[in-house]
């Protein structure tokens, strides 16, 4: 029902002001005409040396920030008037929504819940891999001590935020019918796509496996060096039975068809061979982290007009080379059949390599402007994603 916006934010103001049953408030979204000073906060009542705060954390979609701030009315309704369309109270018992519609009117929905607050300060995120664990020992990112050695630090970080997303992208596509359950006689088969030395690999399975999924997880790679120390890893933690190595070209591999794809960092364009090679084996689920880019980059002889502004600059251009090569990655999977989401999976001061590609099967019919939009990038800049040469299905020119 509409409600007048003043009256709206009055009312999310006095839940959010009463920190003994406030849970967290979301803001999200813009209203239209209106700029945020960032894509999200979130708020949750906090303890600190006995008083109760709000913990504001902000998100740009790159790094978070936090500040705690007193719960005084004033603040928050500043906060609440700055241009957020969406915004979430969860108090003990129920929960508020206010979406602010483009007339500017607020569309109110009030829903029962059953809320824990939780006023811990300084709450750390859960790790999924434990330091000590034994494989991340055997495969070298932890020391004896079981504890991260720092060289490895961002490696370690990649790998848990990787699996952050699979996890739940998984459950859902589980949920959803689009992924058949794991069981003991069908376990979840998974390709990890130029896995090195095997760090996510290894990890996927340890973790799957710890949450009670049955799993079976090929790595690939072409440098026999790296499929005989990953595979001699496997044989001394007692698990070879349910994750193998194979030393192939992507392109050429023997690997059976899988339900999951994944690659982190496949070399330049050995993420389309992996992209490739999932879509063309039917896999339901793809997540795959680019790395280098040279492939669009050395076509992008002469930039359509008026990108020549931009691509007058050698790190401009390299950028919008990079962003051609994922983008145009994404419109393919989106023709071929797949839900696609292009997001960072890590902040940038982890690797510079921070994009990933998800993607879930759904068989839907692309949308013409999908296909349109393809034409329209590929002609304009005179170029022709290695992608789509390896992909029999894909026929648009
Ligand atoms: C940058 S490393 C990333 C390794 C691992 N995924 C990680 O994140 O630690 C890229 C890996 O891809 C492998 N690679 C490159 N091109 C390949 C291809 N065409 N087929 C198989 N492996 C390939 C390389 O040997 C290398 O180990």
């Amino acid at each position: 029902m509409p409600h007048s916006l003043e009256q709206a934010l009055e009312e999310a103001c006095t839940l959010i002001t009463d920190t003994s049953t406030l849970v967290r408030v979301v803001l999200s979204g813009r209203r239209r005409n209106m700029q945020t000073e960032h894509e999200r906060i979130d708020i949750r009542p906090v303890e600190i040396k006995g008083s109760i705060l709000l913990q504001l954390t902000y998100s740009d979609g790159r790094a978070t920030t936090t500040k705690n701030i007193s719960a005084e009315t004033t603040a928050i309704l500043d906060l609440l008037s700055s241009g957020y369309a969406n915004i979430t109270v969860d108090s003990l018992d129920r929960s508020m929504s206010v979406r602010v519609t483009k007339s500017g009117d607020a569309q109110v929905h009030f829903e029962k819940k059953t809320l824990v607050q939780d006023l811990t300060h300084d709450k750390k995120k859960e790790r999924l891999l434990d330091p000590s664990d034994p494989f991340l020992l055997a495969v070298g990112i932890s020391d004896h001590k079981g504890q991260i050695k720092p060289s490895k630090n961002d490696k370690y970080k990649q790998v848990e935020e990787f699996l952050r997303l699979l996890v739940p992208t998984l459950n859902s596509a589980i949920e959803a019918g689009q992924i058949e359950k794991p069981s003991k006689e069908k376990p979840l088969s998974i390709v990890d796509l130029g896995c090195g030395h095997a760090y996510l690999t290894f990890a996927a399975h340890q973790y799957l496996r710890s949450i009670g999924m049955n799993v079976h997880v090929t790595g690939i790679d072409i440098r026999p060096e790296s499929c005989d120390r990953n595979n001699a890893i496997a044989g001394s933690l007692g698990i070879s039975q349910t994750i193998t190595f194979k030393a192939e070209e992507i392109a050429s591999t023997t690997a059976q068809q899988a339900d999951i794809a994944i690659a982190l960092h496949a070399c330049d364009t050995a993420t389309d061979d992996a992209i490739a090679w999932a879509v063309n084996g039917g896999a339901k689920l793809l997540l795959i982290a680019p790395c280098c880019h040279h492939d669009i980059q050395k076509q992008m002889e002469q930039s359509p007009e008026p990108w020549g502004a931009l691509t007058k600059f050698g790190v401009m251009k390299e950028r919008m080379g990079d962003l051609l090569t994922d983008a145009l990655r994404a419109q393919i999977l989106r023709i071929v059949g797949y839900r696609v989401e292009v997001i960072e999976f890590i902040g940038g001061e982890h690797t510079p390599r921070n994009i990933m590609i998800r993607a879930v099967k759904t068989g839907a019919q692309p949308d013409a402007i999908d296909i349109d939009r393809y034409r329209e990038i590929t002609s304009q800049w005179g170029i022709v994603p290695a992608l789509s040469k390896k992909i029999p299905t894909f026929t648009i020119g």
